[in-house]
């Protein structure tokens, strides 16, 4: 068979299927920059490829997916971040006028050059982890002008390197300071002029909105969603992230990809949520840097079967992470999630949270080659370590990248 590369001596963890579906010897082959074959070297079919790479025994997953960031932003809150070191709250910290405001205050001010020139550092820290897929979202804007420029610097991100970018509307994040006391007034706005005005420039995958009585109500997220199925635009929801609000439900029933955050979500969202198919995403670096101590119910979507995935929520205020690696060690040792299960939240259910599951997020043939190959020969050995990157090489689309 003629492919354009062969990779042998490979231990595979494949993600297909519900395991992580280990095979010792493995063998993959591209072509066109897909998957043709992923499987053990015993049966299979003899090869004809000009590039061939010998692994030597080492561990090689789908390249690694982050389903949740606030990647593009400018400025940065290490001042509030020593004031909740002090004791202040995040509420409190928002309440005043810092928070999610402050960014957009300097994301406003920030030319698309700045932008990109802000963001490119914070991406390179996930791609030297072997990223290869990550989703974006809009919300430091916060008005159309404004969040258009962040949805193009995140889809230009694809052309400054070598990377698939998902991206992600966030009209419904806070409500701006020239709307102060007229949330209503704003939300208007998102659905009948920024929504609209993103769809046809196509410059959102999904649209998304921030549950909470810090952000938007049930009914108010209810019109976003209403407006982004109109113009048949998946959703997704920051959710029971602070205090339960039902947003799960809310999602599950306009069938969102994912909700995400969710330490304060309940047994009938989970149940809505195993429904509807939706997809938990948790962001255990939120968990840790908003000192939050109230646990995501693992255990209950573990139960009813409802897909975990796990991603960084970069953002600058309650999680300034940048690497997939340390958020699923979070995830493992603060939500006591398996190696298992933290290998799917960065692979298989990563790709779910975001629609791709076709595509990517599994060593299958006719996924995208998309590969990260560790210095490591065990899953365990990518979560156990905390701060420690044992990346050998990154494979995006079948070429070696870094
Ligand atoms: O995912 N929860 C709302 N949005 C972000 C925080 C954004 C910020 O503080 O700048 C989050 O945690
Ligand atoms: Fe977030």
């Amino acid at each position: 068979m003629l492919c354009d590369c062969i990779w042998t001596n490979a231990r595979l963890a494949t993600m297909a299927g519900d395991a992580t579906g280990l095979i010792e010897d493995g063998v993959l082959a591209a072509r066109h920059g897909r998957l043709v074959y992923a499987g053990p070297a015993d049966g299979a079919p003899a090869f004809t490829s000009d590039q061939h790479i010998d692994c030597e025994g080492r561990l090689v997953t789908p390249g690694l997916i982050d389903c949740h960031t606030h990647l593009v932003y400018a400025g940065n809150r290490a001042d509030e971040f020593e004031k909740r070191l002090e004791g202040v709250s995040y509420e409190e910290i928002t309440r005043n006028g810092g928070g999610i405001a402050s960014t957009v205050t300097a994301t406003r001010a920030a030319s698309e050059q700045e932008l990109m020139s802000e963001s490119l550092p914070r991406l390179d820290a996930l791609l030297a982890e072997g990223v290869t897929t990550l989703e974006v979202k809009s919300g430091y804007g916060l008005n159309l002008e404004a969040e258009r420029r962040m949805l193009s610097v995140a889809r230009a991100l694809q052309s400054e390197r070598k990377v698939r970018i998902a991206t992600t509307f966030l009209g419904a994040h806070a409500v701006p300071k020239d709307f102060q006391g007229a949330a209503d007034a704003y939300v208007d706005l998102v659905v009948s002029e920024m929504l609209p005005s993103i769809a046809e420039a196509q410059l959102a995958d999904a649209v998304d909105g921030f549950c909470e009585t810090i952000g938007f109500s049930t009914e108010q997220i209810r019109r976003v969603f209403e407006a982004a199925r109109e113009l048949g635009l998946p959703v997704k929801l920051h959710a029971e992230q602070l205090s339960d609000q039902n947003g799960s439900a809310l999602a599950a029933e306009f069938g969102a990809l994912s909700a995400d955050h969710l330490e304060y979500l309940s047994e009938s969202g989970v149940q809505a949520m195993a429904q509807s198919g939706t997809v938990a995403t948790l962001l255990p670096g939120a968990f840790y840097a908003t000192h939050e101590t109230k646990l995501p119910p693992v255990e209950a979507l573990r139960q009813h079967g409802v897909p975990m995935a796990i991603a960084t929520d970069c953002n600058p205020g309650t999680s300034p992470l940048t690497s997939v690696l340390l958020a699923m060690n979070m995830a493992a040792t603060l939500f006591r999630m398996t190696v298992q299960e933290c290998l799917q939240g960065v692979t298989i259910n990563a790709a779910k949270a975001l629609g791709l599951q076709d595509n990517i997020g599994s060593l299958e043939a006719g996924k995208s080659c998309d590969l990260a190959i560790w210095d490591v020969r065990s899953p365990s050995d990518l979560v156990y370590r905390i701060g420690f990157n044992p990346l050998h090489a990154r494979v995006f689309q079948g070429e070696t990248v870094s």
